[in-house]
């Protein structure tokens, strides 16, 4: 049995992010995806209600759970007894950063971290651009999952 943790801020989930769990859960036998719990950074998305929202989108696959974690990362995934560590690569710009993360996370505890290359057509989705393009009324329903959509509709519609 082998498992992977999927870890992340997910402030909101993507499609890009749900392309990454789509590959692991058909390579791995348990997903694990990991919600950041940070309480320094501001989010726009409580952590209950970034989990919610993986769950509803995740609920197509039998073998993803969704968890949250604060601390290290590396201990989380002793924790929960995870294999390998999985996350997105979408460009040149994200690799500088997260081979400095793998590899001091391979220094904290050993644990590898695997790459999985993002879908072209989400090359260029992140959270922050999404949460900023619906904040100023643009359209995201290509980018997320529709109860992200809802969900970012709302909470701009609260703000106003
Ligand atoms: O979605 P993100 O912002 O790319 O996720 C970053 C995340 C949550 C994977 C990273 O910030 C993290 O691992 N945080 C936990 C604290 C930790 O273990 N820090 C040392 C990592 S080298």
């Amino acid at each position: 049995m082998i498992s992977c943790l999927v870890p992340g801020s997910f402030d909101p989930p993507t499609k890009g992010h749900l392309d990454v769990v789509e590959r692991c859960a058909g390579i791995f036998d348990r997903v694990i995806i990991a919600v950041v719990a940070n309480p320094a950074k501001q989010s726009l998305f409580t952590d209950d209600e970034r989990k919610e929202l993986l769950r509803d989108c995740a609920s197509q696959w039998d073998n993803v759970e969704i968890d949250s974690f604060s601390g290290l990362l590396v201990d989380f995934a002793a924790t929960k007894g995870a294999d390998v560590i999985v996350k997105g690569m979408r460009a040149m710009t994200d690799f500088e950063y997260e081979i400095q993360m793998s590899q001091m996370n391979r220094h904290l505890s050993g644990i590898v971290t695997m790459f999985v290359a993002t879908k072209p057509e989400y090359g260029y989705l992140s959270s922050s651009l999404v949460k900023q393009v619906a904040g100023l009324g643009g359209g995201i329903d290509s980018l997320v999952p529709e109860p992200v959509a809802l969900a970012l509709k709302e909470k701009f519609a609260d703000d106003s």
